[in-house]
């Protein structure tokens, strides 16, 4: 019987894909006989709210060598962290410069703007390409998994975090006792750990089931957060939503006794509780839906491949990776995915073996249809390609709701 990652209690599970890849592993022609699967299945904890995978993946199985995510590749997502530095460093006392560690800080996005904004930061980053870019841009960043050991270390050599932060990566880490006393050992006394992921009510509010995926191997709500946070000898004391990766929640967590808690937490927690989700039904519920989902997305997909439409999929996100392989979709209804990402252009997309092609040839050659995969870069994206509905094309979307565009529609 599976048990809670954190409590040991007996998990529930309440969705199972099946035999899935690893996301974010684009691979070269060469590397699909050795493929890696896993069973992707997602599980709630009754003991202590924590919803998570049931299996897990090796972290170093996912975070190499090849990482092929880079988070300066969008334009808001740049912005965001520029927005989540700013607001950091107003919270931190001016002088001295306040020391900042980033956990899974990747190609250094977040790190550049702290240091802009006076800072003193250092990155722990295991994956050694996105680090190395970091690094080229003289950010301080350790290659190395965050660990008790790591933060130790860490405090011996620069002395206390005035913060530590991590953006779409606690939500990565299965050894969360070790992060969470890590972060805790690490911070001064007035310190604060301040760590944002997709949020679970807005996860099941929009059957965004495409952020399960191996990566993600819990899924927060402010319920779960505050009683790791008390495990640890921390506190939630603040919490800001946010509006990126389709509705994500920044959480703040000082030691014990050092801040108030804002009454948000507790507000927060009992809208949570108000919508059930301490109860098995809404899992049930968002199980059913994505069955659905997955069901329209295919049978969609084969209309349009027998109408003789060319169909491209727009944004090899790693999240698409859990929609394109549960609804069976294949390369005779996806002809390929374009994103500008180089490190997974000119591969294949993870199961289903979608070639992967830069942006320049969505643009040389316009499909009939463009299928959504960057849903949460929807604004973006519609913005900038004005010319492909101009030419006739049209957008087909899945989230966060299902719309097949009329022709020169949006
Ligand atoms: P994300 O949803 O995890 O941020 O991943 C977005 C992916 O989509 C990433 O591979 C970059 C790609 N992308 C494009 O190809 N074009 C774009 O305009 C944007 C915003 C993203
Ligand atoms: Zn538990």
């Amino acid at each position: 019987m599976p048990r809670c990652l954190v409590c040991a209690t007996a998990i529930e599970p309440f969705i199972d894909f099946g035999r899935m890849p690893i996301a974010n592993r684009f691979l070269a022609p060469e590397e699909l006989a050795d493929e890696f699967f896993y069973n992707l299945a997602v599980a709630r904890c009754p003991g202590c709210e924590l919803v998570q995978l049931v299996e897990l993946v090796a972290p170093e199985q996912m975070f190499h060598e090849r990482y092929a995510y880079f988070s300066s590749t969008s334009r808001r997502m740049s912005e965001h962290f520029a927005g989540f530095a700013a607001a950091l460093l107003a919270e931190l006392p001016p002088a001295p410069a306040p020391f900042v560690v980033e956990l899974g800080s990747n190609d250094g996005i977040m790190l550049q703007h702290l240091r802009s904004g006076g800072a003193r930061v250092l990155g722990v980053e295991p994956s050694a390409n996105v680090a190395a870019v970091a690094r080229e841009r003289g950010l301080d960043t350790r290659v190395a998994f965050f660990d008790l050991a790591l933060a130790e270390q860490l405090r011996a050599e620069y002395g206390p975090a005035d913060a530590v932060v991590g953006a779409n990566v606690v939500c990565h880490v299965a050894a969360l006792d070790e992060l969470f006393e890590g972060a805790r050992r690490l911070l001064g006394p007035q310190g604060v750990f301040v760590f944002e992921d997709p949020y679970l009510p807005e996860i099941i509010a929009r059957t965004a089931f495409d952020q399960f995926y191996e990566e993600h191997v819990v899924y927060f709500r402010a319920e779960s957060v505050a009683g790791l946070a008390r495990r640890h000898g921390l506190e939630l004391v603040e919490l800001h939503p946010q509006a990126v990766h389709g509705g994500s929640m920044r959480y703040t967590l000082a030691p014990r006794g050092a801040r108030s808690a804002s009454p948000r937490v507790a507000q927060t927690i009992a809208r949570e509780r108000e919508l059930g989700l301490h109860t098995a039904a809404p899992y049930a519920a968002l199980g059913e839906r994505v069955g659905q989902l997955a069901k329209r997305l295919r049978e969609t997909l084969e209309q349009l491949r027998d109408e003789g439409k060319r169909v491209q999929g727009y944004g090899a996100t790693a999240k698409s990776s859990t929609m394109i392989n549960y609804a069976k979709l294949t390369p005779a209804l996806i002809e390929s995915i374009c994103d500008t990402t180089p490190a997974k252009q000119g591969r294949l997309s993870p199961g289903a073996h979608i070639r992967v092609v830069p942006h320049e040839a969505f643009v040389a050659d316009y499909p009939d249809v463009a299928l959504l995969f960057a849903w949460n870069h929807a604004d973006e994206i519609f913005a900038k390609e004005r010319g492909f509905e101009a030419a006739g094309g049209r957008w087909l979307t899945y989230l966060p709701e299902f719309r097949l565009d009329p022709p020169h529609m949006r």
